[in-house]
């Protein structure tokens, strides 16, 4: 059985449309929990698009499940982490032009930033995630450099129109995800995920955290926040 990370960033793209107070991704937080919710997980963008340093601060101190921080490897935002302390940071790659995460973290490219940014990220106490998409190569990395936990990509899987596509695509995630369990590693994924597509990802073997966000933010304008949770968490747990 999957566990549920409800990512919140596009509460607060609503309410970043008319720069107000509302709605506070703080008010969607709590209900989330109240619907099922086992981790918080917000991403601080360098260009502050969606998440404000404000919300991530007000959530540390309200959230009482797992909190997990989306964040480039930029030393600004681990400065950020280290301080406000979130349980975990995910690790992602980031492009201002870009309209939401392109693709996984390609640590092999990056190898001295992102090791430099897990150092001191542990140094601190915080369990860190890598987002990366399922290769090998970089999931070796991964556990190289001190990672506690693997977030696969799904976001090619998700965007399959070919049913024989996606089904290569989710055999390369479970084979990833033996991977990532083998060396040790906690197992997650996300990006992509629908209330249509999230089953087979959350049979994969050994799945740990799925982390979700648009499709539950679209569904909870219509159903209400607490059960936009409640059914994506039906779903993965069953
Ligand atoms: N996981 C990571 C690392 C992400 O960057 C995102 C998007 O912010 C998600 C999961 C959630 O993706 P979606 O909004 O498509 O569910």
């Amino acid at each position: 059985m999957a566990t549920l990370g409800v990512n919140i960033d596009h509460v607060a793209t609503i309410r970043q449309a008319r720069r107000t107070v509302e709605p506070d991704p703080v008010w969607a937080a709590a209900l989330a929990e109240l619907g099922g919710a086992d981790a918080i997980t917000v991403h601080l963008r360098e260009d502050r698009r969606h998440i404000q340093d404000r919300d991530l601060e007000v959530l540390r101190r309200t959230v009482q499940v797992k909190l997990n921080l989306e964040a480039a490897i930029a030393p600004e935002m681990i400065e950020i982490a280290c301080r406000v302390r979130p349980d975990q940071v995910t690790l992602v790659p980031e492009r201002r032009e870009e309209i939401t995460t392109e693709g996984g973290l390609d640590v092999a490219g990056h190898r001295a930033g992102t090791a430099t940014a897990i150092k001191r990220l542990r140094d601190a106490g915080i369990a860190v995630s890598l987002f990366i998409d399922a290769e090998p190569r970089q999931i070796e990395l991964a556990a190289e450099l001190g990672a506690a936990a693997v977030e696969l990509h799904t976001g090619r899987y998700a965007d399959a129109t070919d049913d024989k596509i996606r089904d290569q695509r989710l055999v390369d995630l479970a084979t990833g995800g033996r991977l990532v369990r083998d060396h040790g590693l906690a197992l997650a994924a996300g990006h992509g995920l629908t209330y249509r597509n999230v089953v087979p990802v959350a049979r994969i073997e050994r799945m740990g955290e799925l982390n979700i966000g648009h499709s539950i933010v679209a569904r909870a304008v219509l159903v209400g926040f607490s059960q936009a949770v409640r059914e994506m968490k039906a779903l993965i747990g069953g």
